[in-house]
């Protein structure tokens, strides 16, 4: 099938990382279409994927944008939904992967008479989108999108909530290749020399720094735990929102926790940085529509927490496969780290029954056919 893939970000978060996966399966007749330059048009070059760049600047509308902004930016837009209907031309369908890619795509899609999916992979509830952006991303959705594919049954419910459709909304969970997670290498003493960080119980998080993604939960949760427990923050603020990490770093002062946080930026070695710790944290406050990190824990071997809500209750089950812990709660948080601390054993049981569980239920092979099939069902 010919797919004319679109996403807006030149980064790497992990609906660009999902999105590599799918276009890969695709590749031979596909193009993937960004509106900025970056390091996910990198890895797509290395990954041997077609792509190309439509637009340098990214259109300036964000998640909290009011009417105002998005009225402005869709004349901003206009050149971008001309040069995507004109590239359209040569591809059976538009696949829009993200929300500025659903507002170029449906455009697109019309000016060019080409049918259009959308690969929802955000929850579309207040905590995340304002109103107005809610209403775009539906309106367009039902108007314009043969289909709509989401990362979850959360990310489903959350649609039809804010008014999507149910009849064209299908749950395609995200797929990862088990071989690329089975690494029997530790960096701990690489790490140890390298960031000077002591052994001890190192408790990973891997993740953009976004406020939403909890990491000051996780230091808060620091300071109830024993002086051996240490946190491993991987990632980096790729969206712009440097000043969360300015509160990061002064919320670590405060709490006098310098010697046991450790900033590694972001990094390529996920596997191996998460084969290398304890435990792996994910403390989003909103609820994950998906949660890649999650997944790839149980595939890394490495036992997992995760938060609560969203689609991170679709991966994780309590007590058998990882554990859960309510948003935003810092001391159950902290009890459940000094929990798996203490019970090495179920630790690595439980690592096991979530290594088995990633593998069954999330493969790349299993999610590419499952798009194609749907694909040919609601567009061949
Ligand atoms: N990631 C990465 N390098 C880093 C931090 C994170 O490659 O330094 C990857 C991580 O392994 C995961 C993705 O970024 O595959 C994040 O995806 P997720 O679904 O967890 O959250 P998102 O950022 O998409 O909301
Ligand atoms: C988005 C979501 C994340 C999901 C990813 C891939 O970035 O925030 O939860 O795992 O898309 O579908």
């Amino acid at each position: 099938m010919k797919v004319l893939f679109l996403d807006q970000s030149g980064q790497l978060g992990g609906a660009e990382l999902s999105l590599t996966d799918v276009a890969k399966h695709f590749q031979d007749q596909s193009l993937v279409c960004l509106f900025e330059e970056g390091p996910f048009a990198e890895k797509l070059a290395v990954e041997g994927i077609s792509w190309q760049v439509i637009q340098h600047k990214a259109p300036s509308i964000s998640k909290e944008s009011g009417i105002v902004q998005g009225l402005l930016s869709i004349r901003q837009l206009l050149p971008l939904v001309l040069a995507v209907a004109k590239t359209a031309q040569a591809y059976q369908l538009i696949y829009a992967n993200t929300q500025k890619a659903l507002v170029v795509g449906a455009m697109a899609s019309v000016l060019a008479r080409k049918p259009l999916v959308y690969h929802l992979r955000d929850i579309l509830s207040a905590e995340h989108f304002s109103p107005i952006n809610r209403k775009v991303a539906v309106t367009l959705a039902n108007t314009c999108a043969t289909l709509v594919i989401a990362n979850s049954q959360a990310t489903r419910q959350a649609f039809i909530d804010a008014g999507g459709k149910a009849e064209t909304i299908e749950v395609v969970y995200n797929g990862f290749d088990p071989q690329r997670y089975q690494l029997e290498i530790s960096l701990r003493q690489k790490l140890q020399a390298e960031f000077g960080i002591p052994d001890g119980f190192w408790v990973g998080h891997f993740s953009r720094f976004s406020p939403w993604k909890g990491q000051d939960v996780l230091i808060e949760a620091l300071q109830y735990l024993d002086p051996g427990v240490r946190v491993l923050l991987v990632g980096k603020a790729l969206f712009g929102e440097d000043e969360y990490v300015q509160h990061l770093q002064a919320q670590i002062q405060d709490y006098g926790l310098q010697d046991r946080v450790h900033f590694l930026g972001f990094r390529s070695d996920i596997p191996a940085l998460m084969a290398s710790c304890d435990l792996v944290a994910h403390t989003s406050t909103a609820p994950e529509p998906f949660g890649r990190v999650i997944v790839e824990a149980m595939l890394a071997g490495c036992p997992v927490i995760a938060a609560d809500a969203g689609g991170a209750t679709e991966l994780v089950e309590h007590g058998t496969t990882g554990w859960l812990c309510p948003p935003n709660d810092p001391q159950q948080l902290a009890q459940i780290i000094a929990h798996c601390q203490a019970e090495g054993d179920q630790r690595l049981q439980i690592a096991k029954n979530a290594y088995a569980n990633a593998v069954q239920n999330f493969s790349v092979d299993q999610t590419n056919q499952a798009i194609a099939m749907l694909l040919q069902t609601y567009i061949a």
